[in-house]
């Protein structure tokens, strides 16, 4: 879908030749393998998902875009609608997006946002939406600075690790 050289990140890093391409069925161990990776209280609603589960369950990877750094793949992002509603057609959101912890501040997620955003735009969508936990500092700056903001806070909306956690409602508008 997009292939570009990366952009540099605080780190000065740059993910060497990085490209964007949508998922497709043979990527579902490694998606499996690269949540768990990442899944921690701050950033996961769900129990840590079982390494034989089928990532493509309940998404198409159609709605999948995986990062590949020199062939192999280092993140990923998923987008499916909010609700079925007609009335909701024009709002995406983003369902899940994780870097393994050996490529971050390599300017990857951001460029999933950006390949998530023009597929967005392709498909017509005027609003990009997410849901981020309040205590997610790394991932919340990260989408401010992809042009995200606050809509809305549901104070209190889990209880993770012992504590109330705030879910953070954010959009950036396509059109
Ligand atoms: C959040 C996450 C996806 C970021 O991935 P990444 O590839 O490292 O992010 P990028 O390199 O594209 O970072 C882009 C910008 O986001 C911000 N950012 C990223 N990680 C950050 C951190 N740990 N602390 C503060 N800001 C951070 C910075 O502004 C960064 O720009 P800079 O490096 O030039 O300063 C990654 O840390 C991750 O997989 N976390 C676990 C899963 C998760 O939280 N997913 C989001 C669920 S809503």
């Amino acid at each position: 879908m997009t292939h570009s050289d990366a952009a540099p990140g605080r780190s000065g890093q740059t993910a060497e030749v990085l490209s964007i391409r949508p998922a497709v069925t043979a990527d579902g161990p490694r998606l499996v393998e690269l949540d768990r990776a990442t899944w921690s209280p701050e950033n996961a609603v769900a129990p840590l998902r079982d390494d034989a589960a089928d990532f493509f369950e309940r998404r198409p990877p159609d709605d999948v875009l995986v990062a590949e750094d020199d062939g192999a793949v280092v993140g990923y992002t998923q987008f499916g609608r909010p609700t079925p509603l007609a009335s909701n057609e024009h709002v995406l959101h983003i369902q899940g997006l994780a870097v393994a912890p050996s490529a971050r501040r390599q300017g990857v997620a951001r460029q999933l946002l950006e390949a998530a955003a023009a597929e967005a735009a392709r498909r017509g969508i005027r609003k990009l939406g997410l849901r981020v936990l309040g205590g997610n500092t790394a991932a919340r700056t990260l989408y401010e600075s992809a042009g995200f903001v606050v809509e809305g806070v549901l104070r209190e909306e889990f209880w993770l690790d012992g504590r109330y956690v705030d879910d953070v409602l954010m959009a950036r508008r396509l059109t």
